[in-house]
């Protein structure tokens, strides 16, 4: 045998020598749910381990995240049901829980990046991410308004990057356009391109108790079957301005992310959803994996399969398993 492709692993000096991937604290964004009132936080049950933080909590966790190293954090808001309605008429509210908590991090931590969160299901009565008619249609551009103001309160709060999740066509452009009108040409737009109709985003949905009352979301998340779908949503969020293109759940969809980062220029980061997050912490609540390995082997897959960054709610203990080394 003249090819032995073992001796390129027969220890490890030489495994780190050939390595060719590495996974960092700074590819990592930390996902935080924000409650309103001054209750200490609460745990969501399906993720153990992620609260729900009343604000100055919430500030605190985002400082030891800081500390720790990881350059950017996500931000949800979990409001009561007698905030929710139709319009997710709260989110245009600018002294609301949301543009105060973005603010407060921020006054507290300015170097530390806000990412936040730009779709109605938080405040919708109906828990779809736009408008729902009679016939329980979403409608798509009545919705971009609404999707438009709340982007300018959260810019206006201090917001570094703007996440659309909500999927509306056309509203990467339409934000866009919003945004730089009011002069906040500097904030950025993280698109979530191509976010599948998953299941796996059930745990999420409990933190914010945000699941649809009706329907499901699949007229405007996409097919799970689909995979070319993907690089006309890519091409789409590239051309109306997106800084930054992401792929949702992650893991079952290594496949988009690697498309992705072959045919577009732009930066890939991954979302290692909350289901994903769920599946570990239950595997080895029971014994049956390795948390902290089968954690690690996960997020380095992401970067394996060419993500810039990782949205991931193991944010904090990685970066800790990291900085321990
Ligand atoms: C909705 C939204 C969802 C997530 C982020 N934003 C759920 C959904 O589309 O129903 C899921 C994130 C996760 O599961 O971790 N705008």
């Amino acid at each position: 045998m003249l090819s032995r492709p073992r001796r390129n692993r027969k220890n490890q000096a030489l495994r780190d020598l050939i390595c060719e991937n590495h996974l960092t604290t700074k590819d990592l964004i930390a996902p935080l749910f924000v409650k309103e009132g001054n209750d200490p936080r609460e745990p969501i049950a399906s993720m153990p381990g992620q609260f729900r933080y009343n604000l100055q909590e919430l500030v605190d966790e985002c400082g030891r995240l800081q500390e720790l190293g990881i350059p950017c954090v996500s931000l949800f808001p979990a409001l009561s049901d007698d905030l929710k309605d139709k319009k997710a008429t709260e989110s245009a509210n600018a002294q609301g829980l949301f543009p105060r908590a973005i603010q407060a991090v921020k006054e507290k931590y300015p170097d530390l990046l806000v990412m936040s969160d730009v779709a109605m299901d938080p405040y919708s009565s109906d828990g779809h991410d736009g408008l729902v008619n009679e016939r329980g249609d979403i409608l798509n551009d009545e919705t971009l308004p609404i999707l438009a103001e709340m982007t300018l309160i959260q810019a206006q709060a201090g917001s570094d990057i703007i996440g659309p999740s909500d999927m509306m066509d056309g509203r990467v452009g339409h934000l866009r356009e919003a945004l730089d009108n009011k002069g906040y040409t500097n904030t950025s737009i993280m698109a979530y391109t191509a976010k599948y109709a998953s299941s796996f985003y059930g745990p999420f949905r409990d933190a914010l108790e945000s699941a649809p009352k009706s329907g499901d979301k699949k007229t405007y998340q996409m097919d799970p079957s689909n995979g070319e779908e993907a690089l006309r949503e890519a091409k789409l969020d590239a051309e109306e301005g997106a800084d930054i293109l992401m792929v949702k759940p992650g893991l079952p969809y290594l496949d988009v992310i690697y498309r992705l980062k072959s045919h577009s220029d732009l930066p890939i980061a991954a979302y290692n959803v909350s289901g994903e997050y769920a599946m570990i912490k239950a595997a080895a609540e029971k014994g049956w994996l390795d948390e902290e390995k089968v954690m690690m082997e996960m997020l380095l897959s992401f970067k394996r399969a060419g993500a810039d960054m990782i949205l991931t709610y193991f944010a904090k203990d990685a970066a800790s398993l990291l900085a321990s080394r």
